[in-house]
């Protein structure tokens, strides 16, 4: 798991959190949040096939499991606002909201495409097993 750590700056009144493009290897080209989530909901179940991504809670608790596939998924609880994680492409994922109210921002390398959705556990499998013989043939 790739982590991230956000710029905390103490002000009088208030913490700003920053998170400048050089911490990441990819442009952003789009940005959003998801909130009004109930508590104990589960979203994601899906992987990408290019889309890279950083996932951040700048409000509340939310639990990311990440999973390449090869049988050990990892869990991390992402609730303090300077914690982020890299989500590559090819990564199945599931956001737990573990808060009422909690926020999920992401930052991704790419605009809105359906067509970059593995949506389907099997399909995703399967795309693991080919990118991975791709990448052994190309060594
Ligand atoms: P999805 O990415 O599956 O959400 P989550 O990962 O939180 O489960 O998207 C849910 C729906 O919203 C899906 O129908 C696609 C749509 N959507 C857009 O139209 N634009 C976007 O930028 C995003 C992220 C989703």
């Amino acid at each position: 798991m790739e982590r991230k750590k956000l710029q905390k700056i103490r002000t009088i009144g208030g913490d700003i959190f920053v998170f400048e493009g050089h911490r990441i290897d990819f442009q952003i080209r789009r940005v959003y949040f998801t909130k009004n989530v109930p508590e104990g909901e589960t979203r994601g179940h899906h992987a990408h096939k290019n889309l890279e991504q950083v996932l951040l809670c700048p409000h509340g608790a939310i639990q990311v499991t990440l999973d390449d596939g090869k049988g050990k998924p990892e869990t991390v609880t992402l609730k303090d606002p300077e914690e982020a994680i890299y989500v590559g492409p090819g990564t199945w994922h599931k956001m737990k909201w573990l808060e009422k109210g909690s926020v999920l921002l992401v930052l991704a390398s790419k605009e809105y495409d359906e067509d970059d959705y593995i949506r389907d556990y099997g399909d995703f499998i399967r795309f693991r097993e080919e990118r991975d013989k791709l990448l052994e043939s190309r060594e």
